[in-house]
């Protein structure tokens, strides 16, 4: 294993894709990565890849829709780093995308939104002390333009993606923002991204998805932003994007 350095990098939901990919970035940049999942055997796999390539990295069990999961994840990177520079909340579930607001499942409405909205404000609330031990602390809430009232063609109000998943990322964006300005004393720099249509499943390239390298390059950026950098924002590949 390479020699850790003194960044610490912690992703959920990053046994595969663009999760996987921003770990591989940042440990290309010399920053020690924390690569959780709920799965042990896939998280195991995905971190012996990247060891592979001789970079810095460890596999943590994270299932953020578990307020204990996230508690004891939140402990064990206490007691081994006893701090936090980068918070990546990657993880999400999605619904099927013939999902209407008036034929929503309701029940798996609300899965949706304990992984995506809730989940991620069950991470950062737990992970905060550690981020404050930082002087640089990071937020990244990987978002969607799903959830933006701008974006064409797979916004609010102009796209065909599921509603669950849509309202989810409208309010995750929203939550960006509420914990942005709580933080900006701390100098905590909190914004959501999104990381563009990714090729992160078959056919997609053919829809016009762009490579997973892309993707989460557009995520690695905001997780890499200079202290002047901004806060409360939602950006795609550094732009800033209506929501
Ligand atoms: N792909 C795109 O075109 C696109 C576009 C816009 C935004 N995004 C966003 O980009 C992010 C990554 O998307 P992706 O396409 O790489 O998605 P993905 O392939 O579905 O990966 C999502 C990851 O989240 C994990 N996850 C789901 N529920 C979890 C939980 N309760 N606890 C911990 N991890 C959990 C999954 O783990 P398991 O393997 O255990 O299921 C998986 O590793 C998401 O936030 C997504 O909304 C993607």
């Amino acid at each position: 294993m390479a020699q850790a350095t003194n960044t610490i990098a912690l992703i959920t939901g990053a046994s595969r894709v663009i999760g996987f990919e921003a770990a591989r970035q940042f440990g290309q940049q010399g920053i020690t990565v924390v690569l959780t999942g709920r799965n042990q055997e896939q998280g195991t796999a995905a971190i012996q890849t990247l060891m592979a390539e001789d970079l810095t990295i460890d596999f943590l069990e994270l299932d953020v829709a578990q307020a204990a999961s996230v508690t004891a994840a939140a402990h064990n990177i206490e007691q081994t780093y006893g701090k936090l520079d980068i918070l990546l909340n990657n993880a999400a579930a999605y619904a099927d995308w013939s999902e209407t607001a008036s034929s929503a499942d309701l029940a798996h409405a609300q899965d949706v939104l304990n992984i995506n909205l809730f989940g991620t404000w069950r991470v950062i609330q737990a992970f905060l002390p550690l981020l404050k031990n930082s002087q640089h602390g990071r937020i990244v809430n990987v978002s969607s333009g799903a959830g933006s009232h701008g974006e064409k063609p797979f916004g609010l109000t102009t796209g065909p993606t599921a509603t669950s998943y849509a309202v989810s990322k409208a309010a995750l964006n929203a939550l960006t923002v509420k914990f942005a300005n709580e933080l900006k004393e701390q100098r905590i720099l909190v914004n959501a991204v999104d990381p563009g249509l990714t090729a992160t499943a078959p056919g997609m390239e053919q829809m016009g998805a762009r490579p997973v390298a892309e993707g989460a390059a557009s995520v690695v950026w905001a997780a890499t932003l200079p202290d002047d950098g901004p806060t409360g924002g939602f950006f795609r590949d550094g732009v800033p994007l209506p929501w």
